[in-house]
C-alpha cells in the first residue's frame, strides 16, 4: 500500500504527523486507527465525494491526480486523507512539512527525487519559506524546477524536469496561503467539524479495532464530548478504556464514560482545559472582552497560534466566543457555561455586530 512506502529523503522528510499526540504509544495507536481507504473514512460526505471523483477521473485518464489542498482545524483528517489519496492511487507517498523546508534547496532535493505519480504530502504548507514557495509554484504548474548553482553574478539556473506528481498540501490556516499557491491546487477540500452521529461511527470503528465493549449510550457520551474532532474522540476513548480497565469494568456505559471524562477535565460540552482557560480569562480578566488575540494568548500562557487554531474554531462554532474588529469577546453562552452572570456592559460588547473574517492582533 502507498502509505507504507513513505521513505526518508534527507532531513526535511519526517515519517509521522508532527501534530499527532506527543507520546510514542499514542502516536502509534493514532496511526493504527487511521482509515486506510475512502470507504472507511467516516463523514465529510462532500469532500469525500469530490475527492473520489478527482481520483476516479485521474485513474481513467491514466495520469497522476491534480494537486489537492486540505484545509481545516487540527485532527479532522487532513493527514489521513493524504495517505488515502496515495493508497487509492496506488502510489508511493512522501511526507514532509512547511517548517521542515526552510531553503529552496530542501524542496529541490525532495522534488528531484520523486518518482512518477508519487504523492508528495506537505503538512502545514502555510509555514514554508518564501523562496521554497516560489519554487513550488513552478513545480506544481510545469513539473519543472530551476536549480541555482553558484552565487552572485556567476549564478546560473539549471532547469530540471520533474516526473508528474501529485502535491497534497494541508493547512490549518488556509487564509495564510498566498493566492498564487492556493490557485495552483486543482481541488481544495475544506474539512468541517464532525456531527455527534459521525463521531459515534468513528468511535465504533476504533472500539472494534481496540477490542472494547461499549453501550450505545457510552459511545454517545464520548462523541458528545469530542469537540467535533475524530482525533479527540479516539483519544477520549483511550482514556475511558484506561479508566474502565483500572476499575475492572467490562462494558463501558454512559456513566462510566462520563465519570472517566470528568476525571480528565473534559466537560459535558467537550471543553478541555485550554478552551475553558480561554473563556475564563476572557470573562474574569477582561470582563468578557473585546481583547486582542496576543493579549488573550499571554493571559492563558499559550502561543497565539495555538489559541487561534486549536481552541478558537470550536469555541466560535459553539457560539461561546465571538470575533469583533476590536478583539475576542465572550458570548452570552460562555458566561452561562461558566455559571456566571453576564454584566450589562459585557452584554453591550457582545451585541455589537462582528465580522468573522477579521483577524485582529492588537
Ligand atoms: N473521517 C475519519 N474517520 C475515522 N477516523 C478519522 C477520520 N478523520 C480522522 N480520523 C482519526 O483522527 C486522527 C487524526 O486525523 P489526522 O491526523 O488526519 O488529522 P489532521 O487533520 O491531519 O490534523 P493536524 O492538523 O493536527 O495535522 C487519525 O489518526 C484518525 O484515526
Ligand atoms: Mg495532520
Amino acid at each position: 500500500m502507498g502509505a507504507g512506502a513513505a521513505g526518508p529523503a534527507g532531513s526535511a522528510v519526517s515519517s509521522g504527523d508532527p501534530a499527532a499526540a506527543a507520546e510514542p504509544e499514542e502516536r502509534e495507536l493514532e496511526a493504527a486507527l487511521r482509515p486506510k481507504n475512502l470507504d472507511d473514512f467516516v463523514g465529510q460526505e462532500r469532500v469525500r465525494k469530490q475527492l473520489a471523483l478527482v481520483l476516479a477521473a485521474s485513474k481513467i485518464r491514466g495520469r497522476s491526480a491534480d494537486h489537492v489542498l486540505m484545509s481545516g482545524p487540527p485532527g479532522l483528517g487532513k493527514t489521513t486523507l493524504a495517505m488515502i489519496i496515495a493508497a487509492e492511487m496506488n502510489a508511493p507517498l512522501r511526507i514532509s512539512s512547511g517548517p521542515a523546508i526552510q531553503h529552496a534547496g530542501d524542496l529541490a532535493a525532495i522534488l528531484s527525487s520523486l518518482s512518477e505519480g508519487e504523492v508528495l504530502f506537505l503538512d502545514e504548507i502555510h509555514r514554508m519559506s518564501r523562496p521554497a514557495e516560489e519554487m513550488l509554484y513552478m513545480a506544481m504548474e510545469d513539473f519543472r524546477v530551476d536549480i541555482i548553482v553558484g552565487k552572485g553574478a556567476g549564478a546560473t539556473a539549471i532547469p530540471l524536469e520533474l516526473p508528474p506528481f501529485t502535491l497534497v498540501g494541508a493547512t490549518t490556516r488556509a487564509g495564510l496561503l498566498p493566492g498564487p499557491l492556493r490557485d495552483r491546487f486543482g481541488f481544495t477540500g475544506h474539512l468541517e467539524f464532525y456531527s455527534v452521529a459521525e463521531l459515534e461511527l468513528v468511535l465504533r470503528r476504533s472500539a472494534g479495532m481496540l477490542d472494547l465493549k461499549l453501550t450505545s449510550a457510552g459511545f454517545a457520551e464520548i462523541a458528545g464530548r469530542s469537540r467535533g474532532t475524530p482525533r479527540i474522540a479516539n483519544r477520549l476513548l483511550r482514556r475511558v478504556r484506561d479508566w474502565a480497565l483500572v476499575h475492572g469494568i467490562e462494558t463501558i456505559d454512559a456513566r462510566t464514560a462520563s465519570a472517566a471524562l470528568d476525571m480528565y477535565e473534559v466537560d459535558a460540552r467537550g471543553l478541555d482545559r485550554l478552551d475553558r482557560s480561554v473563556l475564563e480569562a476572557l470573562v474574569s480578566k477582561f470582563n468578557g472582552g473585546p481583547v486582542g488575540l496576543s493579549t488573550l494568548a499571554i493571559a492563558v500562557g499559550e502561543e497565539p497560534e495555538t489559541v487561534e487554531t486549536v481552541a478558537e474554531p470550536f469555541l466560535l462554532r459553539e457560539g461561546l466566543l465571538g470575533r469583533t474588529p476590536r478583539g475576542r469577546i465572550a458570548m452570552p453562552a460562555a458566561w452561562e457555561h461558566l455559571g456566571l452572570k453576564m454584566p450589562g456592559n459585557a452584554v453591550a460588547a457582545a451585541m455589537l455586530p462582528f465580522d468573522e473574517d477579521v483577524v485582529d492582533d492588537v
